[in-house]
């Protein structure tokens, strides 16, 4: 879908829709939408009147209108509501945008043009209303439509309608930014959604090879000799069920070719976790094709952040392997020695991310990346304790949680830090090894990330556990069915905000 913005009169625009706005509780039409009511002889008055319509937060109000010269131009007025101006904020706008999209794509609308909502009474700027319809337009918009036909066809074309010439300069880039973060949410969900078999560690690597070379950014992937040389046989464990060779992955961007300080951003990429043989049970098993949704969100986010070009330096390490049985797969009771040197008693062979993110992150220190934050479909439950709108966040540092924490707020990802009590450590401590590979079941989050503590040293680092929010098992807003891409507009932001500020953790 293309969107621009333009200087016009929202009721004159000649388009298949036009949408306008409503806060919940306004008793009149307001602003573009009281001058598309007159244009209507009252239409949507009429709706407040008769309380049909209430302006609450993700309502579509649709006017299907016989489109006359010199009144309104467009077939159809959608008539979104923004809910109490409030709550008003860029993420609900939004899911509003995700919202209306959806409604008059499915009324077979091919272009459109829209107000900015938000910007006058809801408190919200320009840019940012801009940047938030643009994300939620082509977020909420997503289908994977490789393997069926999608039910509906696509918008092509969407305006941002301004009244003043003055506004257009700030709202291109804003509306640049928005697609590229977007289409980069898309790209990570692209990879979720992709079955196992077309997802291996090998095609993986391929795609990280794409982004590489779409968006000029350095590539590299090591196989199972090179991971042999290097120690890591945490990972190396996981891979040995699974005829699909394991890959490390690294993506890295330069930005600032004059800085030692590289930033470090690990994903998770199991292409499938059957649990090895601690095998799962088979019901929902296939959501397990999305357990690289912590690589997918690194990876996309590098490929927003070489088209964004901050002045920063980031590497992601993507271990990437599946998680199979068979007779040569890791059992329980193996121990396996990390790169770091430290022993592993394998408990559950299903608790095979901490296993292949200790190796992640012990090569990541190696490099000299610094901070470090990593992203894992880690936990069950992390999902548990949060649900599904929430990410669980883990650090060694304070002052790092207040940056992602904060990236994460203006990215509208929801993310909750979480305690890691030197207390629970009892609970990974083995007989026979440095470490075991899982606690009680109780704090079961908490225990994945102290366990995977035993892998940083001193290193600024951030674990964010994405069991709960990787996945949406509805739509809503801006999220559809399936992955979500979540985190991959928390450390575009987050590496736009390293660029800007002058203190680094
Ligand atoms: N990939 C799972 C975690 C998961 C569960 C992600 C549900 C998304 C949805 C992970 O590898 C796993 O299996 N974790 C185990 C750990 C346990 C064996 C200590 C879990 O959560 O049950
Ligand atoms: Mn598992
Ligand atoms: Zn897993």
């Amino acid at each position: 879908m293309e969107i621009r913005a333009a200087v016009g009169d929202i009721t004159q625009i000649e388009a298949d829709a036009i949408v306008v706005n409503l806060f919940e509780g306004a008793e009149h039409a307001g602003g573009a939408t009281a001058a598309v009511d007159e244009a209507l002889d009252g239409a949507i008055s009429s709706l407040i009147d008769r309380r049909a319509i209430k302006g609450r937060f993700g309502e579509v109000a649709i006017v299907h209108t016989v489109a006359k010269p010199g009144q309104v131009g467009a077939r159809i007025v959608a008539i979104a509501g923004l809910g109490k101006p409030e709550d008003c904020s860029a993420d609900r706008i939004r899911g509003v945008a995700g919202e209306f999209c959806r409604a008059l794509r499915k009324l077979n609308c091919r272009n459109m043009a829209t107000i900015l909502h938000g910007a006058g009474s809801g408190g919200i700027d320009l840019q940012a209303s801009a940047q938030a319809i643009t994300e939620g337009a082509l977020l909420g918009l997503y289908t994977f439509g490789k393997y069926k036909k999608p039910e509906y066809e696509d918008i092509e074309e969407m305006l941002i309608v301004v009244s003043e010439e003055s506004s257009l300069p700030v709202l291109e880039p804003a509306i640049g930014k928005g697609k590229i973060t977007a289409e980069a949410t898309n790209l990570a969900r692209d990879m979720i959604n992709e079955p196992a078999n077309y997802m291996t560690p090998s095609q993986m690597a391929e795609a990280a090879q794409e982004i590489a070379a779409k968006y000029g950014l350095e590539f590299k992937a090591f196989d199972r000799e090179d991971m042999e040389t290097m120690g890591m046989e945490a990972l190396l464990g996981v891979a040995s069920g699974s005829s699909q060779p394991a890959k490390l992955i690294t993506l890295s961007y330069t930005g600032d070719a004059h800085s030692q300080r590289t930033l470090g951003f690990l994903g998770k990429g199991v292409t499938f976790d059957s649990g090895g043989i601690s095998i799962k049970s088979s019901e929902g098993m296939g959501e397990m094709k999305g357990d690289m949704a912590g690589a997918a969100a690194v990876m996309a986010a590098l490929a927003a952040i070489a088209q964004l070009r901050p002045q920063v330096n980031v590497t992601a390490v993507i271990p990437a392997t599946e998680n199979l049985p068979s007779g040569t797969a890791l059992k329980p009771g193996d121990v396996l020695k990390a790169m770091n040197g430290k022993t592993i008693e394998i408990i559950s062979t299903d608790a095979e991310g901490r296993l292949i993110l200790a190796d992640a992150l012990s090569y990541a220190q190696k490099l000299g990346l610094s901070p470090l934050i990593d992203l894992a479909t880690l936990t069950g439950a992390c999902r548990i304790a949060l649900g599904t709108l929430y990410a669980g966040l883990f650090s060694n540092n304070q002052d790092l949680t207040d940056k992602v924490l904060e990236a994460a707020q203006r990215a509208g990802e929801r993310m909750w830090q979480m305690p890691m009590p030197e207390e629970y450590k009892e609970q990974i401590k083995s007989e026979i090894a440095d470490v075991k590979n899982t606690g009680e079941r109780a704090g079961g989050a908490i225990t994945a990330a102290l366990f995977l503590s035993e892998f940083v040293d001193t290193t600024p680092w951030v674990h964010i556990d994405i069991a709960g929010p990787a996945n949406s098992s509805k739509e809503s807003g801006y999220t559809v069915k399936g992955g979500t891409g979540v985190g991959v507009r928390t450390l575009v932001e987050l590496a736009l905000d390293e660029a800007r500020s002058e203190e680094a953790v």
